[in-house]
């Protein structure tokens, strides 16, 4: 049975594992993680898709979606891609209800549907404030099934240290079992790579720990472009204080911002006047930051988030996850006290550069999910995107890598010896070190650069500074030494094989942001154009390419 490694359990690869073992392939899901710890379990407020159940949403249509999406994105989004992506929404989150995704509901009983900023239609179908919650547990199940039938094998706590290529071709991956230290290479007809995003090269995220850009690094290093690294989003409402993520749901629900004196100040801001809290996301996240510039901030951090006048009743049935990591993390009740929000990094919308296929560069190398870029979210996704590009995106490439897979000669494990042999060595290397720097430092200097340099607004002098700091801690990295030399669980160990991929991703949002600088205004000569990255033996080089435009003219976004 010919076979396909997937690298990540959470909900791209979980889509595309389906899609394979449909197809009579086996597939392989390799997470460093238990899949149910994936972060798309922390997915909150909502999937989007034209179900139409809305008693607003009568008129929506895929094509709404889809003009919306790119509207969102500043029209740096593959539109093909995104066509694709709303066309299939409302199939997608069908079958996952008959697979018995327990969705809220209207009182007729239909999936329910909530707005999001930069949607004309409510559109977001919700599990309360557990959608990712919800969605993973419901994929996790049919493939435990599909394990019974031998169609499909976990390898849990498996950490995927390459993917394996020979000249154009990817043959399988190297991977190290973090139970005992063994590394072991497995060769496949094909590899999808669906590790998520890189959030954790920031110091203010509300990614996972796990987020480390290491997924989209495997892609990197063996090769395969990445694209429009620059494009990161910040969340306007995470908890102040942990970052923890506060749903889009929560201001889709009625939720207000408020500044320090009790003021709705987005309608001071021409571009959320109207929208007011349901603008875009990176609207609302730089007004927030310009109203804490301006003075209006609370200690000069944060704004406040009203849930008060929705009642203890309604907080209770659509936010219940809100309000306990509300009173868990701020011992503050949304139902009687002001949420204490600020903008955190939240998702990275560049990654491996795939077509509408999910094929990457390399041949039998295909990308899914948020390590991804298909380019559907092109310089801002829009709230409730993510979950549907990931299970869309995770189907198409379990589609396209099973068929690659089935004409794919599977090498022997013998062949990938010599990648195996290069990975103990600088294991070796890792574990005998003894002089060297501490990798927290470099974690600690590289997130806290990446946050004052690339964050919401930048600028080139910033960028500079930031890119000279992050090439200085990857010299340094080659010297770091670990205190843990142990073979069992050694979660040392674990994180410095993680940073390798962790620097090399911030270099890359570095390189990207200066390719673009900010400007105040459009330039579509210039700057309607993807970013390309490539790793040509450790020296990243940029280049640019074409948006595909083939359904709406750029223009100035309205809101
Ligand atoms: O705010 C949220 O619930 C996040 C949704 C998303 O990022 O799609």
């Amino acid at each position: 049975m010919a076979e396909v490694i997937i690298i990540g359990g959470g909900i791209a690869g979980l889509s595309a594992a389906l899609e394979i073992a449909a197809s009579g392939v086996k597939a392989l899901i390799f997470s460093k993680v238990h899949p149910l710890r994936s972060h798309s379990v922390a997915a909150q407020g909502g999937i989007n898709a034209a179900l139409r159940n809305h008693p607003d949403g009568k008129n929506d249509s895929w094509e709404a979606h889809m003009i919306d999406t790119i509207k969102g994105g500043d029209f740096l989004n593959d539109q093909e891609a995104v066509a694709l992506m709303c066309r299939e929404g409302a199939k997608r989150v069908m079958e996952l209800e008959k697979m018995g995704c327990p969705f809220s509901r209207t009182p007729e009983g239909r999936i329910a549907q909530r707005p999001f900023g930069g949607g004309v239609f409510p559109r977001a179908a919700y599990a309360a404030d557990r959608t990712g919650h919800a969605m993973l547990n419901t994929l996790y199940e049919q493939c435990m099934r599909a394990r019974e039938e031998g169609r499909i094998d976990f390898y849990d706590e498996w950490h995927v240290l390459s993917v394996i290529a020979s000249g154009s071709k990817c043959l399988g991956i190297a991977a190290r079992n973090m139970r005992d230290s063994e590394i072991k290479p497995f060769p496949a007809g094909a590899v999808i790579i669906a590790t998520g995003g890189a959030g954790r090269i920031y110091s203010h995220s509300t990614n996972a720990l796990i987020n480390t850009g290491m997924g989209i690094a495997l892609g990197y290093f063996a090769g395969v472009s990445l694209k429009d690294m620059e494009f990161v989003q910040f969340h306007p409402t995470t908890l102040y204080g942990t970052n923890i993520l506060i749903s889009e749901g929560a201001r889709g629900e009625g939720g207000w911002l408020l500044n320090k004196d009790g003021k709705r100040f987005l309608s001071d801001y021409p571009d959320s006047a109207s929208s007011m809290e349901m603008a875009p996301r990176d609207i609302v996240a730089r007004n927030i930051i310009k109203e804490i510039r301006r003075g209006g901030g609370v200690e000069d951090e944060y704004v406040y988030l009203d849930l008060r006048h929705l009642g203890e009743e309604k907080i209770q049935e659509r936010l219940p996850g809100i309000r306990e990591l509300s009173i868990k993390f701020a011992g503050i009740d949304p139902a009687k006290e002001l949420i204490p929000v600020q903008p955190g990094q939240h998702y990275t919308m560049g990654g491996i550069d795939v077509n509408i296929k999910c094929e990457t560069g390399l041949n039998g190398l295909f990308a899914a999910g948020e390590a991804s870029c298909v380019s559907v979210h092109g310089a801002n996704r829009l709230g409730g995107n993510s979950l549907l590009e990931a299970l869309v995106f995770g189907a198409v490439a379990g589609k396209s890598a099973s068929e690659y897979a089935e004409g794919a000669e599977k090498y022997p494990e013998a062949f990938l010896k010599e990648s195996e042999a290069g990975l103990k060595e600088k294991t070796s290397f890792l574990m005998n070190s003894r002089t060297g720097k501490s990798q927290w430092d470099i974690w600690e200097e590289m997130r806290k650069t990446m946050m004052e340099t690339a964050g919401i607004f930048r600028n080139r002098d910033g960028l500079t500074k930031g890119l000279n700091i992050i090439s200085r801690l990857i010299g340094e990295y080659d010297g770091i030494s670990l205190s843990d030399r142990g073979g069992v669980m050694n979660m040392e160990l674990y994180w410095a094989e993680e940073l390798r991929g962790s620097l090399r991703v911030a270099e890359a949002v570095l390189i990207g942001a200066l390719a673009r600088e900010d400007f105040p205004g459009r330039d579509d000569e210039r700057f309607l154009k993807h970013s390309v990255i490539e790793y040509n033996s450790g020296s990243p080089e940029l280049s640019l390419k074409d948006v595909d435009v083939s359904y709406c003219s750029p223009a100035e976004r309205r809101y």
